[in-house]
């Protein structure tokens, strides 16, 4: 059993050495381990150029079309059975970084695009999607911050196990923390994360989510969209629509069966978006063969050129 640990810190900072406290109780408990830095990697930002989506759904494997090294980290992760993934806390969110990677799991990694594009290759004889995006997995995140600046940061970490449809173990925001290092607690936390993290990485299909109760009920999340005339609340994480209420002096969010089939964490609600996608993507292709739309691409190119530096 693989655990791979991902730092999005500096070179021997709080994030490289609280992943390395937890690979440490992850090889207490028997897992094989490996650890990476995301700074040592040439990782690009996504373009939105939409290439790895248009060669999934034509049989062509998905494949991302900028050269980095974003392909071996993938490798590496799906190899894994269990990741765990510590971040700076920047700006109240996951550093920018970790972001790049959450962007370009993106509609590639996606757990309903791989199905739809596996049927796709395996009637068309094309090439499959990377199989491995079809297998379950166990991920706990860190995010260590400064300050108690840190609202995003789970959210933030949460969406990157969204995509595969990877089941979260424990999704930890360490505050006020800039001496992490010498703070036996936090350390202790770490490694237990570790341990409960390889514990779960065993009995993958068994595995379940371990931490904090949060608000949404169904994927723990504390961030709402709210509605200021209203109680209809939306999970910002897991995008299920319902309602918000105080009960015996705590908050609470309801929602109906109806609900729960439209989570964006769960396969039917996976389908639903690719459908939505499809339809969306279907109309974009008409559109642009229309002289109308030919006019106003034209119209704001000649407008003004972006301003370069030289
Ligand atoms: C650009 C920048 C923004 C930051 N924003 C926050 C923040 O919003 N909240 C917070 O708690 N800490 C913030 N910090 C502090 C970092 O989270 C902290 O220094 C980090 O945990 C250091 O990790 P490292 O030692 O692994 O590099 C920020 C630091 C930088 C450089």
């Amino acid at each position: 059993m693989k655990v791979l640990g991902i730092s999005a810190g500096t070179k021997d900072g709080s994030n490289d050495s609280l992943v390395k406290e937890a690979l440490m109780g992850a090889l207490e408990t028997g897992a094989e381990i490996e650890f990476i830095r995301l700074f040592d990697l040439d990782i690009k930002h996504c373009t939105g150029c939409i290439a790895c989506v248009m060669s999934l759904m034509s049989g062509r494997g998905g494949k991302c079309v900028l050269k980095d090294d974003f392909e071996w980290l993938l490798d590496k992760m799906l190899d894994a059975d269990g990741i765990i993934l510590s971040s700076p806390i920047f700006e109240k969110g996951a550093a920018g970084i970790t972001h790049n990677i959450c962007d370009r799991f993106g509609p590639r990694t996606d757990r309903a695009h791989i199905v739809i594009s596996t049927k796709i290759a395996e009637e068309t004889g094309g090439a499959l999607p990377d199989q491995r995006l079809l297998k379950d997995k166990v991920i706990s995140f860190m995010g260590i911050g400064g300050s108690d600046w840190s609202t995003r940061v789970e959210c933030d970490h949460a969406m990157i196990a969204m995509s595969p449809m990877w089941t979260i173990v424990e999704n930890i925001v360490f505050q006020w923390s800039k001496t992490i290092i010498v703070e036996d607690e936090k350390i202790a936390k770490a490694n237990a994360l570790g341990r409960n993290l390889a514990e779960a990485a065993k009995d993958i299909e068994n595995a379940k989510y371990i931490g904090a109760p949060g608000v949404c009920p169904h994927c723990h999340s504390h961030e709402f969209y709210l509605s200021p005339n209203s109680t209809h609340a939306i999970c910002c994480l897991c995008g299920i629509e319902g309602d918000v209420a105080v009960e015996d002096g705590k908050t609470v969010f309801k929602f109906g069966e109806d609900g729960f089939g439209k989570a964006h964490n769960v396969l039917s609600g996976k389908f639903l978006h690719a459908d939505d996608i499809k339809h969306n993507e279907g109309r974009l292709i008409e559109v642009k063969k229309s002289e109308d739309y030919k006019n106003r691409v034209r119209k704001y190119r000649d407008f003004i050129q972006a301003t370069k530096p030289n």
